[in-house]
């Protein structure tokens, strides 16, 4: 095993079934599986980027009206979930064993996926920041559906195995025309 942590290490963790699973997990695995494929076609560890696209929205929760349905004005208006993403996938990412600059570079990657938090400016993302954030947004869905999409824990599962070992065998043959 080339990763301290896979994917498969993260998918089944408690933190992110909870907190994954309430922001949409098919839309978690889909985010990853394309920022994996813009990664290896522009240079960034595909590994981290993996891993940045499963936990970008692990921040998420719920903003209701008093009626009970989700608020998309409230949502906007008060939305810190990059924010509050960033810390709890650093966290999950630390206490899993990850190596601490990645964990760091995938919770940066996590804060920066999107800007409608922060104020109008300039930000100069770094290329692993690019691929997540553009993997999330290939994924959305008119209205927020891309977060209600469903995926049963079978189909999860086979799906981050597949990556891991997409991301596996890409690293291995990576560093071999690195050495040769
Ligand atoms: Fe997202």
């Amino acid at each position: 095993m080339i990763r301290n942590v896979t994917l498969e290490k993260l998918f089944v963790h408690p933190v992110v079934q909870k907190y994954v699973g309430r922001s949409g997990m098919a839309h978690a695995i889909s985010v990853a599986e394309i920022a994996f494929d813009i990664a290896t076609k522009t240079d960034v560890n595909p590994d981290l980027a993996a891993k940045g696209g499963l936990l970008h929205d692990i921040g998420h929760y719920k903003w209701y009206h008093p009626n009970g349905k989700w608020d998309y004005e409230l949502y906007k208006d008060n939305d810190i979930h990059a924010i509050k993403g960033a810390a709890r996938a650093h966290k999950l990412l630390v206490r899993c064993g990850e190596n601490l600059q990645d964990a760091k570079a995938i919770a940066l990657a996590v804060l920066l996926h999107t800007n409608s938090y922060l104020p109008q400016g300039q930000l100069q993302l770094t290329p692993l920041q690019k691929v997540v954030a553009e993997a999330d947004e290939a994924d959305e869905e008119p209205g927020g559906n891309h977060h209600y999409r469903k995926i049963d824990h079978e189909t999860a599962l086979q799906r981050i195995q597949k990556l891991d070992s997409n991301i596996d065998q890409f690293l291995r043959s990576n560093s071999l025309e690195r050495t040769s």
